[in-house]
């Protein structure tokens, strides 16, 4: 399967951003443990990171033809970014939404996620192993079609 995994804004900042919150791994190297884990074997993964809404909007069309299934931490774009949404409803790929933190507990503006409903699953609050346990759910499904 080709899946396609985006980040969003500030999460190339990893490993000093918050560490307390997000892990000290920065992006390469969570990434290169995704890449490399038995689940990935016999996958093939294009990693993408932006800080602009725009450009995960073009990486979404761009890639439509190519990715089987998506895997996307849309960061704080979670939070209100409908446009992100329209792209995913509008490339018609199972998606999973991931995030390192859990965002149910924490402030109130990341508890509502305008992600989730185009979205097979949200998987929160794992860490890293939020990316592992969302490229699961995303073969799981993708197998089943
Ligand atoms: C995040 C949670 C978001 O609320 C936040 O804006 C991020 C990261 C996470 O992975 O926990 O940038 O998506």
């Amino acid at each position: 399967m080709n899946i396609l995994v985006i980040n969003g804004p500030n999460l190339n900042l990893l490993g000093e951003r918050e560490p307390e919150i997000y892990g000290s791994n920065t992006l390469e190297e969570l990434m290169m443990w995704l890449e490399k884990s038995p689940e990935a074997t016999g996958h093939h993964f294009k990693f993408y990171q932006s800080n602009h809404e725009g450009e995960i909007i073009n990486t979404l069309h761009d890639e439509r033809h190519w990715a089987d299934g998506i895997v996307i931490n849309p960061a704080a774009f979670s939070h209100y970014s409908y446009a992100i949404r329209d792209a995913i409803s509008a490339v018609n790929i199972p998606t999973v939404e991931v995030h390192l933190s859990d965002i149910h507990h924490r402030e109130e503006f990341r508890q509502i996620s305008v992600i989730s409903k185009v979205c097979i699953d949200q998987i929160a609050g794992l860490g890293k192993a939020s990316y592992l346990e969302g490229l699961k759910v995303l073969l799981e499904q993708i197998s089943e079609d």
